[in-house]
């Protein structure tokens, strides 16, 4: 691993703005973890030089979007953390195919686009994530996901260049995608619909009322902790296993929707790994289903 001032260099040398040990609780909506070496900001114009500088001198880091989908464990982790909030160049839209940035909020896209009269993604709004991490874990609700939209992605790794590919070429699946590991999501084209911008603003409305009937908005979580099991709802397998309201810590199995995990205040990425143990636990003890997490932990449990 390179020193703190290589890091140091590297961040002045091109311009990227840097946080040296940051606790990573502080860039997550679930705000558990601990800190990682160092977490570099770099923008559009910096970006691909600074992974293809990490990558040439051998320095592991890991790409976070708006950390929506992320348990960070308490000791953190080894490697440097590049955000790509600050990588979400303006909108621009041709006909119905409008294209942006990989750190774009995707919810901040639904109402944008919404408001010139494109329609696609009014399922989608309220995920809080970026539109790059939406792609790599083909983002879903209401029935949609958002693969189902995508024209063109402009994907980058240090060890292939840019590459354009299509939606066939990503072979979307439930929660996820063929962005792979090293590869990082640049920019997204999605095909929409142009449609009467009230009618759009309307259902975005009415999604968002929806989601907040159904799911704890507003409230610190990483959304649901583990997908779908085939034919099944894992959120109605862990509220039937009585497990609404359980609490390790500062953490708690939301009493409106089982499969989030809130953190109250004060909660360490240790109570939320002893309440997923417990709702594993429980649903294999009495359902004989195993479930499967959908978030990313990121450090050792
Ligand atoms: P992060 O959490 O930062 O990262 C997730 C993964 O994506 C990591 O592997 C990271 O390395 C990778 N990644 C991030 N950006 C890029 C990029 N540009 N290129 C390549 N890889 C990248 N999800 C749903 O699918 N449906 C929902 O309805 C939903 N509802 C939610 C509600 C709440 C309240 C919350 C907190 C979360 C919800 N989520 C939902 C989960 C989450 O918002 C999504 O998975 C979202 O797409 C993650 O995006 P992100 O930018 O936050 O990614
Ligand atoms: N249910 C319960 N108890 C609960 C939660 C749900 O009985 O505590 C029941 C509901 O009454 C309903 C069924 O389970 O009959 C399904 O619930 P819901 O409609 O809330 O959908 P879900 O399958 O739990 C999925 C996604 C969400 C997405 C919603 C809305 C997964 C793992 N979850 O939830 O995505 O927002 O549909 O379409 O696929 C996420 O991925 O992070 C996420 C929040």
């Amino acid at each position: 691993m390179a020193t703190i001032n290589r890091l140091e260099e590297i961040g002045r040398d091109l311009e990227v703005e840097f946080i040296p040990e940051p606790l990573l609780s502080r860039y997550t909506t679930l705000g558990v973890g601990g800190v990682t070496p160092y977490l570099f900001f770099p923008e559009e114009r910096n970006l691909t030089p600074l992974l293809t500088t990490l990558f040439n001198e051998g320095i592991p880091y890991r790409v976070m979007g708006l950390g929506s989908n992320l348990v960070v464990s308490d000791s953190g982790v080894a490697e440097v953390v590049v955000t790509l909030r600050r990588v979400s160049s303006p909108i621009k839209v041709r006909g119905s195919i409008v294209s942006v940035g990989g750190g774009f909020p995707l919810s901040k896209l639904a109402k944008r686009v919404g408001e010139l009269g494109l329609s696609g993604l009014e399922p989608l709004s309220g995920i809080p994530g970026s539109v790059g991490g939406a792609i790599k874990m083909n983002a879903g609700s209401f029935g949609m996901e958002i693969g189902s939209l995508v024209e063109k992605v402009v994907l980058f790794s240090p060890s292939s260049g840019v590459r354009e590919v299509s939606r066939e070429e990503l072979s979307f699946s439930y929660r996820g995608s063929g962005v792979s590991q090293g590869e990082i999501v640049l920019a997204v084209e999605l095909r929409l619909t142009p449609e009467e911008p009230a009618l759009v603003i309307k259902r975005l409305r009415e999604f968002r009322r929806r989601r907040e009937l159904t799911q704890p908005i507003g409230e610190r979580s990483a959304g649901c902790i583990f997908k779908n099991p085939e034919g099944a709802s894992a959120g109605r397998l862990i509220d039937e296993a009585g497990l609404k309201g359980m609490r390790r810590g500062g953490a708690v199995i939301s009493t409106k929707h089982a499969n989030f995990i809130i953190n109250e205040g004060g909660a360490t990425a240790s109570d939320v790994f002893a309440l997923i143990d417990k709702m594993k636990e429980e649903v294999l003890r009495l359902f004989g289903i195993e479930l499967e997490e959908e978030v990313e932990v990121w450090g050792e449990r």
